[in-house]
This record gives structure tokens, sequence and C-alpha cells, in this order.
């Protein structure tokens, strides 16, 4: 039986179950006879010694004695069981805790590899970042990415300049298509605008049209230059495109895509594809002549031919711009040209794909 059902409904000493107190099970002799059982059981008790002492003669003094006798034995066997029950829930209860204590160790140790291991990873990534970040090669990676960065948020910066000259030069009404990337970037066109402005040509030229178009005649519009565009154009797509574009400024008077399907001329030393002659044949006394095409994928050095074929076509004192030279192909047709035509002189501009300005002097 439970140590708690023990004492239920008595008001002598318990031990109490898991959670609760444990009281000490010593009871006095009072409260022991306050207990119905005990008090029966001593009242039998003294009763039956009465009744054995008188059957034996005793005197009154000593069936006293025997009662009492009696009594105190009977406490003795009470406090006996209650300590028993109390040593019992005693055990239970070290018991409980033991495992506790087990438990909670256990769980220390746990933790306690879990954290080791996380120091183990953290020092070894630490490592790893120190040795990265020592690693010369990663330093000029990251020296490299910084020259990137300052660089193209000058180019970026200059752009946004060229394009607000740009709209606060010339009036624009309608949509205009994305510039940079494979359409020449604001600066350049910030360029051939100002040539349109100071220069006045009478014909411009363009080798590969699109958003240059746009910008050449509108600056014609802008500035009252008699003058206007021929843009010749390998594809006939693109061509339509910058007619279109063209139409919806309203400046098809002035300037016009022709298509051009690119044909095989020989230039002696240098044999390539080039916009076909036809296409060209009745351009004279050109001003401005803006090089930006055919694509590089079209031949090796393919805007090359554009000075050998026209060179008797400009007017005197005429500006041949070419627009990316930054790269390889344009930087060798210039060399070529230059080599060519001794009388030439190359003005060089810092935009974002660079660009050169050609003369032939006198
Ligand atoms: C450098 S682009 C000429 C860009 C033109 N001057 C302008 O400012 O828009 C040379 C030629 O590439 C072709 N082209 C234009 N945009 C292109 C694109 N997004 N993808 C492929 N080819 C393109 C056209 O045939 C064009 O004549």
């Amino acid at each position: 039986m439970p140590a708690t059902d023990e004492g239920r409904g008595t008001a002598g000493p318990t031990a109490t179950s898991h959670g609760g107190t444990l009281r000490p099970a010593f009871g006095s002799l009072g409260s022991l006879l306050v207990r119905r059982d005990v008090a029966v059981a001593t009242v039998a008790a003294v009763a039956l010694a009465v009744v054995a002492a008188t059957l034996l003669g005793a005197g009154a003094t000593t069936v006293l004695l025997v009662a009492a006798i009696g009594l105190v034995l009977l406490a003795a066997l009470h406090s006996h069981r209650q300590n028993r029950l109390v040593m019992y829930e005693l055990r239970r209860r070290v018991g409980q805790l033991d495992h506790e204590v087990t438990r909670l160790v256990g769980r220390f140790d746990t933790t306690e590899q879990q954290h080791e291991q996380i120091r183990a990873e953290v020092r070894h990534t630490t490592e790893t970042v120190e040795a990265i970040t020592l690693d010369p090669a990663v330093e000029r990676v990251n020296e490299y990415m910084k020259r990137v960065v300052v660089r193209e948020t000058g180019h970026t910066y200059r752009e946004v300049e060229s394009l607000l000259n740009l709209y606060s030069m010339i009036t624009v009404e309608g949509r205009v298509p994305p510039m940079r990337g494979w359409a020449a970037s604001p600066d350049v066109l910030l360029l051939l605008v100002d040539l349109v402005r100071t220069e006045r040509p009478g014909l411009i030229v363009e080798c590969g049209s699109g958003v240059s178009t746009l910008w050449c005649s509108l600056a014609l519009r802008q500035f009252g230059v008699d003058g206007r565009v021929v843009s010749l154009e390998h594809d006939e797509a693109y061509a339509r495109q910058t007619n279109k574009l063209l139409a919806e400024h309203g400046v098809s008077h002035l300037a016009e895509a022709r298509h051009a399907p690119l044909e095989e001329f020989d230039l002696g030393d240098h044999s390539a594809p080039w916009y076909s002659r036809r296409a060209w044949a009745d351009l004279d006394r050109i001003g401005l002549l803006f090089v930006d095409g055919p694509p590089g994928t079209t031949a090796g050095q393919a805007r090359y031919p554009a000075l050998p074929l026209l060179a008797d076509r400009l007017a005197a004192n005429a500006a041949v711009v070419m627009d990316d030279t930054v790269r390889r192909d344009e930087q060798d047709i210039i060399k070529q040209w230059l080599t060519d035509v001794p009388t030439l002189t190359e003005e060089r501009f810092k935009l974002e794909k660079g660009a050169s300005v050609l003369r032939a002097a006198g």
C-alpha cells in the first residue's frame, strides 16, 4: 500500500508521495491515542490486561502497569511501521534524484561535445578565411575588382552626364531605344551631336544604323543644319527598325537606313565583306562619317574597308569617328589607316568604349 494511503483520513504522522513533503513518523503517545484503530486496540489491550490480571489475582497497580506496558509496546510497533514507510519513500525519492542527476550529467556531456564541435568548426572556418585572405591570388582579384568598380562607377557617372547633356541640347518627343551595349553609348552620341552642331555637315554617313541615326538626325533638326543622314545597314530587319524609329520621331525626311547586304571587296592586302556598293555609290562630300559597323562577327577587322572605300567621297574637312577603340581590332584598323594615309591625324577620346576622330590634314 502506498505511504500516502496509510495516513488518509487520520491526524497521525504520514509520509507523503513524490512531490509532497516528508514528515517524521515518530508520533507521540497522545496523538497515537487519538487514532480510532489505535484507541480500540489500546482499550482492548487494557481490557485484556485487566481481565488477565484479575483472573490471575493481581492488584490494581499491577493491572495498570501491565496496561501501560501494553500501550508503550503498541506505540513502538506503530512508530516502527511508520519509519519503514518513510524509509521506503526516501529510498524511492533518492532513486528518482539519482536518475535525474544521471540524466542531467548525460545532457551536460552531450552539450559539451556539441560546443567543442562548434568551436572546432569556427576554428577551421577562421583558418580557412585567413588562408584565403592572405592568398596573393585572392588579393590580386580583390585589387582588380576594386579597379573595375571604380572604373564602372566612373563610366556610369559620365554616361549619365552625357545623357543629361543630350536631353538638354536636343528636343526629344518620342521613345528612345536603349543606348550602350550594341547601341552607341551616350558619350559617343554627345560627341556626334556636338560635331553636328559645330561642323554642320551636309552629309552624315553611318556604318551601322540604330539610335545613333536618330540622334544625328535630331541634331540636324535642332541646330537647323541643312544636311541629311544615310545609314548603311547590312541587316534588313535592323534597317526597317531604324526607319520606323525615324518615322516615330518625325525625322524620316532627314535620315534613312539603307539596307546594304555585305559583299566581298578586294582591297589588295585586305579582302573583306562590306556594305554593297550600290548602297553608297551615290554618296559624295561626306562631312561626318561614323564607323560603327559591320559587326566584328562578320570578319576580322570588319570596319577596315570604310576608309579605303569612302576616302574619295569625304569632304575636305570631314571628320571620321571610329567607335569602340578600346578593342584591339579597332586600334589595329586605325593604325593601318594612319599608315595608308600619312596625312591623317587622330584625336582620341577617353569614352566608355573609346572613340577616335580622324581627319585628313590640309
Ligand atoms: C554596333 S551596331 C550599330 C549600332 C548603331 N550605330 C547604334 O547606335 O544603335 C552594328 C550592327 O550590329 C547590329 N546590331 C544592332 N543591335 C544589335 C543587337 N542587339 N544584337 C545583334 N546585332 C545588333 C546591326 O546590324 C548594326 O548595324
